[in-house]
Protein backbone atom coordinates (compact mmCIF):
# COMPACT_ATOMS: atom_id res chain seq x y z
CA UNK A 1 0.00 0.00 0.00
CA UNK A 2 1.34 3.47 -1.07
CA UNK A 3 1.45 5.74 2.29
CA UNK A 4 0.99 9.32 2.02
CA UNK A 5 4.41 11.37 2.57
CA UNK A 6 4.63 14.19 5.01
CA UNK A 7 6.05 17.07 3.44
CA UNK A 8 7.61 20.21 5.37
CA UNK A 9 6.56 21.76 7.31
CA UNK A 10 5.10 19.37 9.99
CA UNK A 11 5.64 18.64 13.30
CA UNK A 12 5.35 14.74 12.82
CA UNK A 13 8.84 14.77 10.93
CA UNK A 14 10.29 16.60 14.05
CA UNK A 15 9.12 14.40 16.49
CA UNK A 16 11.14 11.83 18.61
CA UNK A 17 11.77 8.38 17.41
CA UNK A 18 11.30 4.71 19.01
CA UNK A 19 13.67 0.97 18.97
CA UNK A 20 12.02 -1.16 16.77
CA UNK A 21 11.21 -3.88 19.50
CA UNK A 22 9.22 -6.48 17.92
CA UNK A 23 10.12 -7.84 14.53
CA UNK A 24 6.91 -8.70 13.81
CA UNK A 25 3.62 -8.98 11.05
CA UNK A 26 3.21 -5.38 11.28
CA UNK A 27 6.47 -4.00 11.37
CA UNK A 28 6.95 -6.10 7.76
CA UNK A 29 3.83 -4.97 6.38
CA UNK A 30 4.87 -1.39 7.37
CA UNK A 31 8.50 -2.08 5.54
CA UNK A 32 7.32 -3.14 2.65
CA UNK A 33 4.72 -0.35 2.71
CA UNK A 34 7.88 2.07 3.24
CA UNK A 35 9.46 0.30 0.26
CA UNK A 36 6.02 1.11 -1.99
CA UNK A 37 6.10 4.61 -1.52
CA UNK A 38 9.33 5.05 -1.87
CA UNK A 39 9.68 3.61 -5.24
CA UNK A 40 6.20 4.80 -6.02
CA UNK A 41 7.65 8.36 -5.28
CA UNK A 42 10.82 7.77 -7.51
CA UNK A 43 12.83 8.38 -4.13
CA UNK A 44 16.25 6.58 -3.51
CA UNK A 45 15.53 6.39 0.85
CA UNK A 46 12.88 7.06 3.20
CA UNK A 47 12.70 7.29 6.68
CA UNK A 48 9.42 6.48 8.71
CA UNK A 49 8.49 9.92 10.40
CA UNK A 50 8.08 10.56 6.35
CA UNK A 51 5.08 7.85 7.07
CA UNK A 52 3.97 9.15 10.02
CA UNK A 53 5.33 6.46 12.06
CA UNK A 54 7.90 6.86 14.66
CA UNK A 55 10.25 3.89 14.42
CA UNK A 56 13.54 3.73 14.17
CA UNK A 57 13.31 2.61 10.13
CA UNK A 58 14.91 3.94 6.99
CA UNK A 59 14.72 1.92 3.24
CA UNK A 60 16.94 2.91 0.63
CA UNK A 61 17.75 1.03 -2.82
CA UNK A 62 21.12 -0.15 -2.74
CA UNK A 63 21.75 -0.75 -6.75
CA UNK A 64 22.78 3.04 -7.57
CA UNK A 65 26.36 3.28 -7.76
CA UNK A 66 27.27 -0.08 -6.06
CA UNK A 67 31.02 -1.21 -5.96
CA UNK A 68 32.36 -2.80 -3.54
CA UNK A 69 30.87 -5.65 -2.89
CA UNK A 70 32.59 -7.19 -0.39
CA UNK A 71 31.96 -4.49 2.15
CA UNK A 72 28.06 -4.27 0.94
CA UNK A 73 25.45 -5.59 3.04
CA UNK A 74 22.85 -7.02 0.78
CA UNK A 75 20.50 -9.49 1.51
CA UNK A 76 17.83 -8.16 -0.18
CA UNK A 77 17.26 -6.03 -3.29
CA UNK A 78 17.23 -2.78 -1.05
CA UNK A 79 18.70 -2.05 2.02
CA UNK A 80 16.38 -2.34 5.36
CA UNK A 81 17.75 -0.78 8.58
CA UNK A 82 15.91 -0.40 11.96
CA UNK A 83 17.85 1.24 14.72
CA UNK A 84 20.70 2.50 12.56
CA UNK A 85 23.37 4.19 14.40
CA UNK A 86 26.49 5.54 12.94
CA UNK A 87 29.58 3.71 14.20
CA UNK A 88 31.97 5.69 12.53
CA UNK A 89 32.92 7.85 9.45
CA UNK A 90 35.38 8.83 7.39
CA UNK A 91 37.18 12.72 8.38
CA UNK A 92 36.87 13.01 4.63
CA UNK A 93 34.31 14.80 3.84
CA UNK A 94 32.66 15.31 0.05
CA UNK A 95 29.93 18.11 -1.03
CA UNK A 96 26.79 16.20 -2.97
CA UNK A 97 23.43 17.65 -4.28
CA UNK A 98 20.68 16.14 -2.24
CA UNK A 99 16.96 16.05 -2.45
CA UNK A 100 14.39 14.89 -0.07
CA UNK A 101 10.31 13.40 -0.73
CA UNK A 102 9.52 15.90 2.10
CA UNK A 103 10.90 19.17 0.78
CA UNK A 104 9.63 18.32 -3.03
CA UNK A 105 11.23 20.24 -5.15
CA UNK A 106 13.98 21.85 -3.33
CA UNK A 107 17.55 20.57 -3.96
CA UNK A 108 20.69 21.58 -2.31
CA UNK A 109 24.84 21.34 -1.19
CA UNK A 110 25.31 19.71 1.52
CA UNK A 111 28.70 18.33 2.91
CA UNK A 112 28.86 15.52 4.77
CA UNK A 113 31.22 12.71 5.37
CA UNK A 114 32.83 10.91 2.34
CA UNK A 115 32.19 7.12 3.88
CA UNK A 116 30.07 5.82 7.07
CA UNK A 117 29.56 2.46 8.84
CA UNK A 118 26.37 2.29 9.99
CA UNK A 119 25.47 -0.76 12.71
CA UNK A 120 21.79 -1.96 13.70
CA UNK A 121 19.61 -4.83 12.36
CA UNK A 122 17.43 -6.01 9.55
CA UNK A 123 14.27 -6.37 9.24
CA UNK A 124 14.03 -9.98 11.17
CA UNK A 125 16.12 -8.04 14.31
CA UNK A 126 19.37 -9.97 13.23
CA UNK A 127 22.25 -7.39 13.96
CA UNK A 128 23.93 -5.88 10.90
CA UNK A 129 26.91 -3.90 10.40
CA UNK A 130 27.09 -1.77 7.01
CA UNK A 131 29.79 -0.04 5.84
CA UNK A 132 29.29 2.27 2.62
CA UNK A 133 30.42 5.22 0.62
CA UNK A 134 29.48 7.03 -2.22
CA UNK A 135 26.09 7.53 -3.21
CA UNK A 136 24.38 5.27 -0.49
CA UNK A 137 26.49 6.40 2.20
CA UNK A 138 24.69 9.86 1.28
CA UNK A 139 21.19 8.37 1.39
CA UNK A 140 22.18 6.27 4.51
CA UNK A 141 23.17 10.12 6.26
CA UNK A 142 20.07 11.36 5.21
CA UNK A 143 17.91 8.86 6.24
CA UNK A 144 19.17 8.60 9.81
CA UNK A 145 18.84 12.27 9.94
CA UNK A 146 15.32 12.11 9.66
CA UNK A 147 15.17 9.40 12.71
CA UNK A 148 17.06 12.35 14.32
CA UNK A 149 14.65 14.63 13.40
CA UNK A 150 16.94 16.97 11.17
CA UNK A 151 15.93 17.81 7.87
CA UNK A 152 17.13 18.49 4.82
CA UNK A 153 16.47 22.04 5.83
CA UNK A 154 18.69 22.39 8.95
CA UNK A 155 21.40 21.77 6.31
CA UNK A 156 20.60 24.09 3.79
CA UNK A 157 23.88 27.40 3.58
CA UNK A 158 21.75 30.66 2.73
CA UNK A 159 23.72 32.31 -0.06
CA UNK A 160 23.49 36.09 -0.45
CA UNK A 161 23.05 36.87 -4.07
CA UNK A 162 22.09 39.78 -6.16
CA UNK A 163 19.50 39.52 -9.17
CA UNK A 164 19.98 42.06 -12.46
CA UNK A 165 16.82 42.72 -14.36
CA UNK A 166 14.82 44.69 -15.73
CA UNK A 167 12.19 43.43 -18.57
CA UNK A 168 9.53 41.57 -18.23
CA UNK A 169 10.97 38.10 -19.04
CA UNK A 170 13.23 38.18 -15.49
CA UNK A 171 10.36 38.41 -13.73
CA UNK A 172 10.04 34.09 -12.82
CA UNK A 173 14.06 33.55 -13.04
CA UNK A 174 13.66 36.46 -9.38
CA UNK A 175 10.48 34.62 -8.59
CA UNK A 176 11.74 30.98 -8.88
CA UNK A 177 14.99 32.35 -6.85
CA UNK A 178 12.71 34.25 -4.29
CA UNK A 179 11.08 30.98 -3.08
CA UNK A 180 14.02 28.78 -2.65
CA UNK A 181 14.76 29.16 0.86
CA UNK A 182 18.44 28.53 0.48
CA UNK A 183 18.98 32.17 -1.78
CA UNK A 184 18.73 35.34 -0.57
CA UNK A 185 18.04 38.14 -2.81
CA UNK A 186 20.37 40.80 -1.37
CA UNK A 187 19.32 43.60 -4.33
CA UNK A 188 18.02 43.40 -7.19
CA UNK A 189 19.25 46.27 -9.77
CA UNK A 190 16.83 47.50 -12.70
CA UNK A 191 17.55 49.97 -15.04
CA UNK A 192 16.13 53.15 -13.77
CA UNK A 193 15.02 54.15 -17.83
CA UNK A 194 11.51 53.78 -18.28
CA UNK A 195 9.78 53.13 -20.87
CA UNK A 196 8.01 55.16 -23.42
CA UNK A 197 3.84 54.28 -24.22
CA UNK A 198 2.47 57.11 -26.21
CA UNK A 199 5.25 59.37 -26.16
CA UNK A 200 4.76 59.67 -21.93
CA UNK A 201 6.95 57.71 -19.24
CA UNK A 202 5.19 55.55 -17.78
CA UNK A 203 6.95 52.96 -14.96
CA UNK A 204 5.59 49.39 -15.82
CA UNK A 205 8.70 47.94 -14.57
CA UNK A 206 7.85 44.55 -13.71
CA UNK A 207 10.83 43.38 -11.64
CA UNK A 208 10.64 46.59 -9.59
CA UNK A 209 7.24 46.02 -8.79
CA UNK A 210 7.65 42.48 -7.91
CA UNK A 211 10.95 43.07 -5.58
CA UNK A 212 8.68 45.67 -4.12
CA UNK A 213 5.38 43.48 -3.54
CA UNK A 214 7.99 40.57 -1.86
CA UNK A 215 10.01 43.20 0.05
CA UNK A 216 13.35 42.53 -1.75
CA UNK A 217 15.55 45.39 -1.80
CA UNK A 218 15.64 47.00 -4.92
CA UNK A 219 18.09 49.86 -6.38
CA UNK A 220 17.33 51.37 -9.94
CA UNK A 221 20.84 52.32 -11.81
CA UNK A 222 21.64 53.75 -14.71
CA UNK A 223 24.94 52.35 -15.16
CA UNK A 224 25.81 49.23 -13.04
CA UNK A 225 29.50 49.70 -13.50
CA UNK A 226 29.48 52.75 -11.71
CA UNK A 227 31.70 53.31 -8.92
CA UNK A 228 28.45 53.55 -6.51
CA UNK A 229 26.95 50.44 -8.18
CA UNK A 230 30.44 48.77 -7.27
CA UNK A 231 30.64 49.61 -3.95
CA UNK A 232 27.66 48.49 -3.12
CA UNK A 233 28.48 45.11 -4.68
CA UNK A 234 31.31 44.44 -2.92
CA UNK A 235 29.70 45.54 0.37
CA UNK A 236 27.09 42.93 -0.03
CA UNK A 237 29.58 40.43 -1.38
CA UNK A 238 27.12 37.89 -3.15
CA UNK A 239 27.84 34.55 -3.86
CA UNK A 240 26.66 34.53 -7.54
CA UNK A 241 24.54 37.01 -9.40
CA UNK A 242 21.76 36.15 -12.03
CA UNK A 243 21.19 38.84 -14.68
CA UNK A 244 18.18 38.27 -17.33
CA UNK A 245 17.31 40.77 -19.47
CA UNK A 246 18.61 43.74 -17.38
CA UNK A 247 19.33 45.91 -20.31
CA UNK A 248 22.87 46.86 -19.86
CA UNK A 249 26.61 45.70 -20.41
CA UNK A 250 28.02 44.53 -17.43
CA UNK A 251 31.99 44.73 -17.56
CA UNK A 252 35.19 42.95 -15.84
CA UNK A 253 35.02 44.41 -12.58
CA UNK A 254 31.91 43.53 -11.55
CA UNK A 255 32.13 40.47 -13.33
CA UNK A 256 34.11 39.11 -10.77
CA UNK A 257 32.71 40.42 -7.69
CA UNK A 258 30.64 37.62 -7.20
CA UNK A 259 32.66 34.42 -6.41
CA UNK A 260 30.56 31.95 -8.18
CA UNK A 261 30.16 34.80 -11.06
CA UNK A 262 27.24 36.31 -12.94
CA UNK A 263 25.19 33.37 -14.54
CA UNK A 264 22.67 34.44 -17.40
CA UNK A 265 19.49 33.15 -18.61
CA UNK A 266 19.56 33.42 -22.60
CA UNK A 267 16.14 32.73 -24.59
CA UNK A 268 18.15 31.05 -27.43
CA UNK A 269 19.97 28.06 -28.16
CA UNK A 270 23.72 30.20 -27.76
CA UNK A 271 25.94 30.53 -29.66
CA UNK A 272 22.79 31.30 -32.15
CA UNK A 273 21.00 34.75 -31.70
CA UNK A 274 23.32 36.16 -29.51
CA UNK A 275 22.31 40.05 -28.89
CA UNK A 276 19.07 41.72 -28.01
CA UNK A 277 16.26 40.40 -29.55
CA UNK A 278 17.07 36.66 -29.65
CA UNK A 279 13.53 35.08 -29.54
CA UNK A 280 12.06 37.62 -32.55
CA UNK A 281 15.46 36.13 -34.23
CA UNK A 282 14.34 32.71 -33.35
CA UNK A 283 11.34 33.25 -35.37
CA UNK A 284 12.15 34.83 -38.13
CA UNK A 285 15.26 32.91 -38.84
CA UNK A 286 12.31 29.93 -39.50
CA UNK A 287 14.61 28.14 -37.17
CA UNK A 288 13.16 23.81 -36.38
CA UNK A 289 14.31 24.32 -32.43
CA UNK A 290 13.86 27.16 -29.85
CA UNK A 291 15.57 27.12 -26.28
CA UNK A 292 16.91 28.75 -23.37
CA UNK A 293 20.99 28.42 -22.32
CA UNK A 294 21.75 29.46 -18.60
CA UNK A 295 25.57 31.10 -19.06
CA UNK A 296 28.28 32.03 -17.15
CA UNK A 297 28.48 35.71 -18.53
CA UNK A 298 32.48 37.14 -19.42
CA UNK A 299 32.93 40.28 -20.81
CA UNK A 300 31.37 39.87 -24.45
CA UNK A 301 28.03 39.98 -25.78
CA UNK A 302 26.42 36.96 -24.51
CA UNK A 303 29.46 34.71 -25.20
CA UNK A 304 30.09 33.33 -22.17
CA UNK A 305 30.47 29.46 -21.30
CA UNK A 306 27.39 27.21 -20.92
CA UNK A 307 25.98 25.58 -18.14
CA UNK A 308 22.82 24.07 -19.22
CA UNK A 309 20.05 24.11 -22.48
CA UNK A 310 17.05 23.09 -22.96
CA UNK A 311 15.25 22.62 -26.22
CA UNK A 312 12.23 22.27 -27.74
CA UNK A 313 10.49 22.06 -31.13
CA UNK A 314 9.11 25.20 -32.84
CA UNK A 315 5.55 25.29 -33.51
CA UNK A 316 3.73 27.40 -35.99
CA UNK A 317 1.59 28.64 -33.23
CA UNK A 318 4.36 30.30 -31.47
CA UNK A 319 4.34 33.87 -31.68
CA UNK A 320 6.87 36.40 -29.42
CA UNK A 321 4.62 36.74 -26.68
CA UNK A 322 3.89 33.07 -26.42
CA UNK A 323 7.67 31.78 -26.93
CA UNK A 324 8.70 34.87 -24.82
CA UNK A 325 5.95 33.84 -21.67
CA UNK A 326 7.61 29.68 -22.17
CA UNK A 327 11.01 30.59 -22.43
CA UNK A 328 10.87 32.89 -19.80
CA UNK A 329 9.64 30.40 -17.19
CA UNK A 330 11.72 27.44 -18.92
CA UNK A 331 14.80 29.22 -18.46
CA UNK A 332 13.74 30.24 -14.35
CA UNK A 333 13.30 26.53 -13.72
CA UNK A 334 16.21 25.50 -15.86
CA UNK A 335 18.38 28.03 -13.53
CA UNK A 336 16.87 26.33 -10.43
CA UNK A 337 17.34 23.02 -11.43
CA UNK A 338 21.18 23.58 -12.00
CA UNK A 339 22.13 26.09 -9.92
CA UNK A 340 22.67 23.15 -6.88
CA UNK A 341 24.60 21.01 -9.19
CA UNK A 342 26.83 24.57 -10.41
CA UNK A 343 27.60 25.53 -6.68
CA UNK A 344 28.52 22.08 -5.98
CA UNK A 345 30.99 22.30 -8.53
CA UNK A 346 29.55 19.04 -10.57
CA UNK A 347 28.62 21.56 -13.62
CA UNK A 348 31.59 22.91 -15.66
CA UNK A 349 31.09 25.26 -17.75
CA UNK A 350 31.63 24.72 -21.79
CA UNK A 351 32.91 27.19 -24.08
CA UNK A 352 30.63 28.23 -27.04
CA UNK A 353 32.06 27.39 -30.35
CA UNK A 354 32.13 30.71 -31.88
CA UNK A 355 32.39 29.48 -35.63
CA UNK A 356 28.46 29.40 -35.03
CA UNK A 357 27.87 32.54 -33.30
CA UNK A 358 25.10 34.51 -35.03
CA UNK A 359 23.99 37.90 -33.64
CA UNK A 360 20.20 39.37 -33.15
CA UNK A 361 19.77 42.96 -33.80
CA UNK A 362 17.95 45.33 -32.01
CA UNK A 363 14.22 45.85 -33.59
CA UNK A 364 13.37 49.20 -35.07
CA UNK A 365 10.16 50.27 -36.66
CA UNK A 366 11.15 50.05 -39.71
CA UNK A 367 11.46 46.58 -39.67
CA UNK A 368 7.62 46.05 -39.40
CA UNK A 369 7.79 47.17 -43.64
CA UNK A 370 6.68 45.06 -45.61
CA UNK A 371 5.97 45.50 -49.46
CA UNK A 372 3.82 43.56 -51.91
CA UNK A 373 7.02 41.82 -53.00
CA UNK A 374 7.65 40.08 -49.75
CA UNK A 375 7.16 36.11 -49.50
CA UNK A 376 3.68 35.31 -47.83
CA UNK A 377 5.92 33.04 -45.40
CA UNK A 378 8.10 35.74 -44.31
CA UNK A 379 4.99 38.24 -43.97
CA UNK A 380 3.52 35.46 -41.22
CA UNK A 381 6.91 35.11 -39.59
CA UNK A 382 7.14 38.49 -39.54
CA UNK A 383 3.23 38.78 -37.73
CA UNK A 384 4.44 36.38 -35.42
CA UNK A 385 7.52 37.80 -34.44
CA UNK A 386 6.94 41.66 -33.99
CA UNK A 387 3.60 41.90 -32.48
CA UNK A 388 2.89 43.64 -30.29
CA UNK A 389 5.83 45.53 -31.07
CA UNK A 390 6.62 47.24 -33.57
CA UNK A 391 4.05 45.32 -35.88
CA UNK A 392 3.85 44.48 -39.17
CA UNK A 393 2.76 47.02 -41.88
CA UNK A 394 1.70 47.46 -45.68
CA UNK A 395 1.46 51.15 -46.81
CA UNK A 396 -1.34 51.91 -49.63
CA UNK A 397 -1.48 55.97 -50.51
CA UNK A 398 0.71 57.14 -47.38
CA UNK A 399 -1.58 55.12 -45.15
CA UNK A 400 -0.73 52.45 -42.88
CA UNK A 401 -2.26 49.01 -42.64
CA UNK A 402 -0.81 47.11 -39.89
CA UNK A 403 -1.30 43.26 -39.87
CA UNK A 404 -2.20 41.75 -36.80
CA UNK A 405 -3.02 38.38 -37.21
CA UNK A 406 -2.31 35.38 -39.86
CA UNK A 407 -1.59 31.80 -40.38
CA UNK A 408 -0.47 29.75 -43.55
CA UNK A 409 -2.96 27.40 -45.13
CA UNK A 410 -2.16 23.86 -46.26
CA UNK A 411 -0.24 24.64 -48.98
CA UNK A 412 2.10 27.29 -46.96
CA UNK A 413 0.00 30.42 -48.86
CA UNK A 414 -0.63 33.60 -46.39
CA UNK A 415 -3.55 33.66 -44.86
CA UNK A 416 -4.94 37.21 -43.18
CA UNK A 417 -7.47 37.25 -40.52
CA UNK A 418 -7.11 40.20 -39.18
CA UNK A 419 -5.87 44.06 -39.45
CA UNK A 420 -5.77 47.27 -37.89
CA UNK A 421 -6.03 50.47 -41.23
CA UNK A 422 -4.55 53.84 -39.90
CA UNK A 423 -6.99 55.53 -37.91
CA UNK A 424 -9.02 52.59 -37.29
CA UNK A 425 -9.84 49.77 -34.78
CA UNK A 426 -8.82 46.71 -35.37
CA UNK A 427 -11.14 44.48 -37.18
CA UNK A 428 -11.10 40.94 -39.55
CA UNK A 429 -10.00 40.79 -42.99
CA UNK A 430 -13.36 40.10 -44.16
CA UNK A 431 -14.66 43.16 -42.37
CA UNK A 432 -11.57 45.23 -44.12
CA UNK A 433 -12.72 43.69 -47.58
CA UNK A 434 -16.41 44.43 -47.71
CA UNK A 435 -15.44 48.04 -46.97
CA UNK A 436 -14.59 47.87 -50.71
CA UNK A 437 -10.87 47.69 -50.01
CA UNK A 438 -8.63 45.64 -52.48
CA UNK A 439 -6.73 42.34 -51.19
CA UNK A 440 -3.83 42.29 -49.86
CA UNK A 441 -2.07 40.30 -51.86
CA UNK A 442 1.54 39.19 -51.28
CA UNK A 443 4.80 37.43 -53.19
CA UNK A 444 3.84 33.05 -53.11
CO1 LIG B 1 14.45 12.98 3.27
Amino acid sequence: MKLKIITDPNPILRQPTKEVVNFDMELQNLIDNMVETMRKNQGVGLAAPQVENDKKIVVLEHDVEVDNEETLYKPFPLTIVCNPIIKSKSTKKVKMVEGCLSFPGIFTVIKRPKDVVIEGQDRYGKKIEIDVEKFQSRVLQHEIDHLNSTLLSDHMREMDIVFFGTGDFAVYALEYLNNDPQYIIKKVFTNSKKSKVRGKNVDNNQVKQFAKKHNINVKEVDDINSEESVTMLKTIKPEFGVVVDFGQIIKKEVIEIPKLGILNVHPSLLPKHRGPTPIQNTILSDDKNAGVSIIKIDEGVDSGPILAQNEFKLKDSHNFEILSDYLSKLGASLLIDILPYYIAGEIKPEAQNEKDASYSKLIIKEDGRVGFDTKGEEVHRKVLALNPWPGVFVEIDGKRIKITATHLDEENKLVIERVKPEGKSEMNYEDYLRGDKNELTFRE
